[in-house]
């Protein structure tokens, strides 16, 4: 596929958002895994193209004793590994300038006095005051403690005339209780509209090319609805396990609060949303949160059983190796109920959706790394061509999230013959090929969208207590009480999960997409 000028003026809309300002990022667990393999490379790739704000500047405020060059080493050798655009020295030079370390204990005041002086520091070689983007990437248990320092100190103030904003690291609690907790602390030191929640799947370009399939194209909106949707299928899977001491987080949270409370809900959100009245955060947000909040709750235990299938992988292959079963992974509680697969089956309760379910897969250990949505369409009301065997129909309209990102159209064509015989055919456009350049990461849109104060691709705070309330119900179900709990199924290593999962939609005629 060929790409033409845009001309359309929600195109243009989309283009022209505001600009990056200048700023100072302070970064709270500096010398994590993050800040090495996304947040510095991201920022070095955004000054590669001109994007980063001229005399922007990094701070790394972690606990560890360490210089300034020490640190920029550090982060010299992570960004050569994982730069998209690769690594120049000349240019790795200028930007490693801007970048310096702060040592503190989170919990220290005078760490934060330290912290403020440097910054004052940087204004009065500059100058001028700049703004401040304190982004928290630690632990999830010094979130409240960073958050109230920075207030003891006054450094949730902005200097007159600039701004000073939050960037919370997920996960944003671990449920309803604590993200309504954090909600408040976040609350009493940053207005909401200085407080971005990052989920870097809105920072994915097809993600947000959701928003553009839909809405500036006339063919698909009058169509996506129950009328002619079948079912939506969302499939996040991945073939790696509990890499890199993964294992020690991963099993205190599991697939459901990992991936399915953020990522796939706003995955869903976007699929499943009205038409915002423009493309304000706040319109943009006020939609989404409502496809969550119309989801029905699953009320009882039964309910939670038929609707949501959890499974753990056990020893298997992946790519030819061999891997070993999640119990038996590094910093894995051997007995551990952690679950590292979900399937969910949901409904939401609108006009556009009654009757049309929204099947949802996540999991570890899965045959390939690929991140898709799938919509089937319903099947003609008359089948004319009923005499010749196809083994699949329906049109099936594909949004590849990632890897290969793009778009596909399956659809049923005569074979060239004398003979009147069909077959699948897609229309297929991928971004690198029709683009001819890669996406950007994800968080180097969002790092540049926070500088520019945009916060549409971030959660509210509504969006995420709306999730963590649908997602206790089934962690209450599996947790509170053993005896009666659903079931925690097995799935080999390399499979696509538990037969379970399967079966959940054989109930409803239905297969899950083969990718
Ligand atoms: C993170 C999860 O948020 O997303 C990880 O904590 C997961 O468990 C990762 O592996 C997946 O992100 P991506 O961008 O590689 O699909």
């Amino acid at each position: 596929m060929s790409v033409d000028a845009p001309e359309n003026p929600f195109l243009d809309t989309l283009i022209t958002r505001q600009r990056a300002e200048p700023c100072t990022v302070v970064i709270f667990g500096a010398t994590g895994d993050l800040t090495h393999r996304k947040l510095i490379p991201a920022l070095y790739n955004l000054a590669a193209s001109s994007e980063l704000p001229p005399q922007s500047k990094v701070i790394g405020f972690a606990r560890r004793d360490k210089s300034d060059e020490d640190f920029r080493t550090e982060l010299e050798a992570a960004n050569r590994k994982h730069s998209r655009q690769g690594h120049d020295d000349a240019l790795w030079g200028s930007f490693a300038q801007g970048i310096h370390y702060h040592r503190s204990e989170f919990t220290d005041t005078e760490g934060y006095r330290g912290l403020a002086k440097l910054l004052d520091d940087f204004d009065t070689q500059r100058g001028s005051p700049a703004n401040r983007l304190f982004y928290l990437a630690t632990a999830p248990e010094y979130f409240h403690v960073v958050l109230e320092q920075l207030a003891a100190v006054g450094l949730n103030i902005a200097p007159e005339g600039k701004w000073a904003r939050v960037v919370c690291e997920k996960p944003f609690g671990k449920d309803l209780k604590s993200a309504q907790k954090l909600n408040t602390t976040v609350s009493q030191v940053f207005a909401e509209r200085d407080t971005y929640r990052i989920d870097h799947y809105l920072g994915k370009e097809t993600a947000q090319n959701l928003m553009v399939l839909r809405f500036a194209n006339e063919i698909f909106e009058p169509l996506w609805n129950s009328r002619y949707i079948d079912n939506v299928q969302i499939t996040c899977a991945e073939n790696l396990g509990m890499e890199g001491g993964r294992g020690a987080y991963y099993d205190t949270a599991g697939a459901l609060r990992d991936m399915v409370q953020n990522h796939l809900f706003q995955l869903l959100s976007l699929v499943a949303m009205e038409p915002p009245t423009d493309l304000s955060a706040d319109s943009v947000r006020d939609e989404k949160v409502k496809v969550i909040r119309s989801l029905r709750p699953l009320a009882t235990i039964e309910e939670v059983a038929q609707n949501v299938i959890r499974a753990q992988y056990t020893a298997g292959f992946v790519d030819g190796q061999s891997r070993v079963g999640y119990r038996k992974e590094d910093r894995v509680n051997p007995q551990s109920l952690t679950e590292s697969y979900v399937a969910l089956r949901l409904r939401i309760d609108t006009w556009r959706w009654q009757g049309v379910p929204f099947y949802m897969r996540v999991g570890k250990q899965l045959p390939r790394k690929a991140t898709e949505i799938s919509i089937h369409f319903k099947t003609p009301p008359q089948n004319l061509f009923r005499t010749l065997e196809v083994n699949e129909g329906g049109n099936v309209l594909v949004i590849r999230i990632q890897p290969d990102e793009g778009i596909s159209l399956r659809m049923l064509s005569k074979q060239p013959g004398v003979l009147l015989r069909m077959q699948p055919v897609k229309m297929d456009f991928h971004y690198r090929t029709s683009f001819g350049k890669s996406s950007p990461e994800a968080y180097e849109r969002l790092l540049l969208d926070a500088m520019a104060g945009d916060a549409t691709l971030f959660a509210r705070n509504d969006e995420v207590e709306s999730a963590w309330r649908y997602i206790d119900a089934i962690e209450h179900a599996w947790h509170d009480d053993p005896k009666i709990a659903p079931p925690m199924h097995e799935y080999p290593a390399g499979s696509w999960g538990p037969r379970a999962a399967d079966e959940m939609l054989g109930v409803d005629g239905r297969v899950w997409r083969r990718i």
